[in-house]
């Protein structure tokens, strides 16, 4: 069982890190984005080398943004190149398909670079997963890592006002489909579920077969959360006698 912070916030991988829980960390550019608005002009270079410092062993996915099968090769090997020296945590992270739409381009150019640049030895994590059928060909492709995205699944279905669509009920069924596949054929890229919106997420995830989860900051903290728990805090701190405090002294 496996937690990963999805965060590009330096501050929030350090939190995160000194409690002893985290296992990697995922980004894309939109975290990216977020980190860049919140800490105003960095070296964008010198602050991903810091996050990777701060993961160690653990593995930091960093995402390309190339269009086309050149495009993808050319930036993963530029991009683990650069960042992979620093502390060997280095994923390529690599949606499964990179056309805008089902017209434009050609839509396995991503698939053709993922069995490239595993076969390379660079790890991948195959992410923007929607369906069972998009983390088989992940996997077929050697992806390390493949991410079906849950609440953006819950959300497509809401949308659209779907009870299910391409045969999924929501992003926990994806998960649940993708594990039953992925066990029954003995399938060694890892699941890891993303777009987790909220503890129960994290839960059925774990729940449905996921071997990874990677969480938002907030949702880290609220697994912590009960209001009993804050209640039997305070009654246990106003029931502690006298003689059960000098115990510890
Ligand atoms: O890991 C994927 C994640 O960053 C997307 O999350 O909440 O924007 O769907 P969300």
């Amino acid at each position: 069982m496996k937690f990963f912070l999805d965060s590009a916030d330096l501050e929030e991988i350090k939190e995160i890190n000194s409690y002893g829980l985290l296992d990697g960390v995922t980004t894309n550019p939109t975290l990216i984005k977020r980190a860049v608005e919140k800490y105003g002009k960095i070296d964008l270079e010198a602050y991903i080398k810091k996050i990777l410092k701060i993961c160690r062993s653990k593995p930091v996915s960093l995402e390309i943004i190339g269009m086309s099968y050149g495009e993808i090769i050319k930036e993963a090997r530029h991009l683990y190149k650069k960042f992979n020296s620093v502390a060997k945590n280095v994923i390529i992270k690599v949606p499964i398909n990179v056309s805008e739409n089902k017209r434009r381009g050609d839509s396995f150019q991503a698939i053709k670079a993922i069995q490239e640049l595993s076969k390379e030895g660079i790890p991948i994590n195959c992410t923007l997963i929607f369906t069972p059928e998009q983390a088989i060909l992940s996997a077929k492709a050697g992806a390390f890592y493949a991410s079906p995205y849950i609440g953006r699944v819950d959300d497509y279905l809401k949308e659209k006002n779907l009870l299910q669509d391409f045969g999924v009920k929501s992003g926990i069924n994806a998960i649940n489909k993708i594990s039953e596949i992925f066990r029954r054929e003995k399938v060694k890229t890892e699941i890891l579920a993303a777009s987790i919106r909220n503890r129960q997420h994290v839960r059925e995830a774990f729940l449905n077969g996921a071997h990874i989860v990677t969480l938002p900051f907030k949702v880290f903290k609220e697994m912590l959360e009960h209001p009993k728990t804050f209640e039997g805090i305070k009654i246990f701190k106003r029931d502690t006698v006298l003689e059960y405090r000098k115990l510890f002294d």
